[in-house]
């Protein structure tokens, strides 16, 4: 009998989730058979959206993991080739336990799949991590781009209890000490702020960001800037990493930088019926893109695929109203 893996097998964690589901899809479209994680296999907000994809009734197995857990996460990744690690706590609203909402799940959740992908001899990793990992980080050089050599300045992120940006940071560091010592093929991708249509029933913390804005929240950011992403590019760009057996290391994954006023002017001007407060458009900046920012992707091909900032608001708002969100 051959023991011999499938190298269209694949895991991903967090399939459930607003990137995981575009990713599954994506796979599935592309003749992957794929292992799925949900936190609760009773609850259909988490099932049901994947099993009415294309080619998921004969390719797409659901499985329930807790990421603490490691015997849980061991069956969804035993027998595949290749691990897609998504899963990971996105809460960008006042976190008042960060060990147990953030930290826990994103560190140790980390190494449970890497450890457990090591065991099943997985070949290859895809582990999503984010600019938030890149940064804040206000001791670089002001002279130099902030792309894949920076790295989020973790003691700024605790003395300002920038819980998410820590996890992230400190869960991707995990990742890599993790495939240094054991041997084991990681690469990295790391999403700016991703929008666009939505699968599951229910939003993540970017979805629900831009829906908020719609809503008229007034809520501003002091220079805070974004990398607003088409999330099938990055689904796409999962992909593109995970084939491309050359790319290695990070991979920013980035369409346009532009200041939080800035971006909420653009949805403004394409949506003019929702009222957007114009407070937050005083501080204007002038977008720009990434390829004048010098910290596109590495990965060949991608910077071809990635949709405009235009299509990332119209895809975002028309899903919004088309899910009944948005009225
Ligand atoms: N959205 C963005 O703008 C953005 C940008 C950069 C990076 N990222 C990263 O991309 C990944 C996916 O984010 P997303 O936007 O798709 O968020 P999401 O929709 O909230 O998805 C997160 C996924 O992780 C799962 N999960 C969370 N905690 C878990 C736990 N303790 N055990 C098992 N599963 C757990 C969730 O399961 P349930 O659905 O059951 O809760 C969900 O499937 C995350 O690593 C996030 O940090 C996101």
């Amino acid at each position: 009998m051959s023991t011999a893996i499938d190298d269209k097998l694949v895991c991903v964690t967090g399939g459930s989730g607003y990137i995981g589901s575009h990713l599954v899809s994506l796979l599935l479209s592309r003749g992957y058979t794929v292992h799925a994680t949900v936190k609760d296999l009773k609850d259909e907000k988490e099932t049901k959206h994947l099993e009415a994809l294309q080619g998921a009734q004969s390719s797409l197995r659901l499985f329930q993991i807790d990421l603490l857990d490691y015997d849980s996460i061991v069956p969804a990744i035993s027998g595949t080739f290749g691990v897609f690690h998504l899963a990971s706590p996105c809460i960008v609203d006042q976190v008042h336990h960060p060990e147990k909402q953030l930290l826990d799940p994103a560190i140790k959740g980390t190494n449970n799949v890497l450890r457990a992908a090591k065991e099943a001899g997985v070949k290859r990793v895809v582990v999503t991590s984010s600019v938030s990992a890149i940064t804040p980080s206000p001791n670089w050089p002001p002279h130099l781009v902030k792309g894949e050599d920076c790295w989020t300045d973790i003691d700024y992120c605790k003395q300002n209890g920038l819980w998410y940006p820590l996890s992230k940071t400190l869960a991707e560091k995990a990742a890599w000490e993790f495939a240094k010592e054991n041997d084991l093929d990681v690469v990295v991708v790391h999403p700016g702020t991703v929008m666009g249509p939505v699968l599951p029933p229910t939003l993540n913390a970017s979805m629900l960001m831009i829906l908020r804005l719609l809503q008229g929240c007034t809520d501003t950011y002091q220079d805070f800037f974004m990398g607003s992403v088409h999330v099938k590019d990055v689904a796409l760009a999962h992909l593109l990493v995970y084939e491309n057996k050359s790319a290695a290391g990070r991979h920013l994954c980035v369409e346009a930088i532009s200041h939080y006023g800035d971006f909420a002017a653009k949805v403004a001007e394409l949506f003019p019926e929702y009222n957007l407060p114009r407070l937050l458009f005083a501080k204007r900046y002038t977008a720009r893109t990434v390829e004048d920012q010098g910290c596109s992707t590495k990965v060949d091909g991608f910077r071809h695929a990635v949709h405009t900032m235009d299509q990332i608001v119209k895809d975002s708002v028309e899903s919004l109203k088309s899910k009944g969100f948005l009225s």
